[in-house]
């Protein structure tokens, strides 16, 4: 694959709704949030290694990770939060690697990295940095509408997350998406063309 497009953005900046919109013309979409879900999915991969290192208490009856559990763990424990980041990320990264390989012949792959500035390792596997953004505002109000997360609850994950100035500093690319979808739509066929010929110019 001769363009790899990592996408990125700040929680319910509508990182999900772009990577629709670009599948359905045609990219390649990997999802590392995906990927994180089907390893700790019932007999996923990463189950094994959480019950050694948190014990039973974390896996659900029917062999996946309990997540309401864990995410009151790693919510409230750094260093929990640290040992289970340190024991999925290997695992996401091999994943993404092997779909990567299957990529192939979509056009080029459009990367969905929540975290990609603070993810090296994802870093190097993208030639092109995308970032969803919107206002903070809107951000909020959209988590809340999706969630039933409270506006403190939101506004602490967020400040979790790499901030809105340092998420555009570095982005090669970016989406607007503070008005309807049907602009974002625009943008994502606009960004679509350029990607197609990118990738035809790097030798498809
Ligand atoms: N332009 C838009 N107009 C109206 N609703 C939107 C728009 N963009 C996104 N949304 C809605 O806002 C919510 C968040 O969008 P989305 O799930 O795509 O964000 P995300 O970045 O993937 O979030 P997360 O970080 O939680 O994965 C969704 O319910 C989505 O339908
Ligand atoms: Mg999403």
């Amino acid at each position: 694959m001769s363009l790899c497009v990592g996408l990125t953005g700040g929680i319910g900046c509508g990182k999900s709704t772009v990577a629709k919109m670009f599948q359905e013309r045609g990219a390649c979409v990997i999802d590392t949030d995906e990927i994180a879900h089907r390893l700790t999915g019932a007999n996923g991969r990463a189950i094994d290694a959480i019950r050694a290192a948190f014990g039973d208490r974390y896996i659900a009856e029917d062999g996946s990770m309990n997540r309401s559990r864990m995410r009151e763990l790693v919510f409230s424990d750094e260093l929990a939060k640290q040992r289970l980041e340190r024991l999925l990320h290997p695992l996401i990264l091999d994943s993404t690697q092997a779909q990567l390989r299957q990529a192939y012949p979509a056009p080029y792959v459009v990367l969905v990295v929540p975290l990609l500035f603070g993810s090296p390792d994802f870093l190097r596997l993208v030639q092109r940095v995308l970032v969803v953004d919107c206002a903070e505002s809107r951000q909020i109000e959209r988590v809340m509408r999706r969630s039933q997360l409270g506006e403190p609850e939101v506004r602490a994950i967020m400040a979790r997350q790499t901030g809105r100035a340092a998420r555009l500093r570095g982005a090669d690319d970016v989406l607007h998406n503070d008005g309807d979808l049907s602009g974002l739509a625009g943008q994502v066929a606009a960004l679509h063309n350029i990607y197609s010929a990118m990738s035809a110019q790097n030798g498809d």
